[in-house]
């Protein structure tokens, strides 16, 4: 990891390759979402700028039992994300309040921009454009330049603010994962919960994940696994002939 919380490590060379994916990490419930959403974009070969909030920090400490992570000692969470030393290395770490860091300036090329989990406190702060934190500015940055910015809100129930607040950034062009992972795979682990949203996430960064089976591939028409056929009153889709072309 390139330390670049302090300053210090932000005029580091960085290797060359795919700009990095900014990960903001926010003070919602669901760390585990943040830490395989971190681990997926590792594997995948990705460089990530990770930027935590005061409570994004302390959710990742109570939730994965970090106790002993700050913002100038992650070696916890490498250590929790089991990823090899390398792809570790592919990380920096900024402060949230130094808004003359890179991800803060469209003329920096990062590829997109991830809230996750995302609070409803910066859920409205990104939909009103306030920029006053680098997750938040980097999120506007992502929005004015049309790169891909993910926002993965949690939030139960939700009220009349939270929905407007999505509905605008969604507007604006933002992309809305709900931390709602889906169970027809028959996930076993929070792991496995938080694998469904890292690689909805992944998939709309355009990023190739094997994380979890597609549908195609474990649902009634595929062929790796026992389902139920869909109920009787649903007339069945016609196959198509091996080899047909697609419509
Ligand atoms: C244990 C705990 C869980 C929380 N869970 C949520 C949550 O799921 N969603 C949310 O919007 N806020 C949640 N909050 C409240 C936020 O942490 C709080 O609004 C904070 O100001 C968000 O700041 P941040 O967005 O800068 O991290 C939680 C707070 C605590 C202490």
């Amino acid at each position: 990891m390139t330390d670049a919380l302090s300053g210090e490590g932000a005029g580091t060379p960085r290797a060359e390759g795919d700009p990095p994916i900014v990960l903001g990490i926010t003070g919602a419930s669901g760390a585990v979402y943040a830490a395989r959403v971190l681990r997926a974009l590792l594997l995948a070969g990705r460089r990530v700028d990770l930027i935590f909030t005061e409570y994004g920090l302390y959710l990742i400490k109570l939730e994965l039992g970090l106790t002993a992570v700050s913002h100038g000692r992650l070696e916890p969470l490498r250590d929790h994300l089991d990823v090899p030393q390398t792809a570790w290395d592919r990380v920096r770490a900024f402060r949230n309040h130094d808004l003359a860091a890179e991800p803060a300036s469209g003329s920096s090329r990062f590829a997109g921009v991830v809230i996750c989990p995302c609070s409803m406190k910066n859920l409205a702060a990104v939909a009103l454009g306030l920029s006053e934190t680098l997750i938040q500015r980097a999120a506007d940055v992502a929005l004015k330049e049309r790169r891909p910015l993910v926002v993965v809100p949690r939030e139960t129930p939700l009220n009349l603010v939270h929905l407007e607040n999505m509905l605008r950034l969604a507007r604006a062009g933002g992309t809305l994962i709900p931390a709602m992972p889906a169970f027809y795979q028959a996930p076993r682990t929070f792991d496995d919960l938080g694998d469904f949203i890292a690689a909805r996430v992944l998939e709309h960064l355009g990023i190739e994940s094997d994380l979890v089976p597609r549908w195609s591939d474990v649902g009634p028409r595929g062929h790796k696994g026992e389902r139920p056929q869909t109920p009787a009153h649903i007339p069945a889709a016609p196959r198509p002939e091996p080899g047909a072309a697609s419509p």
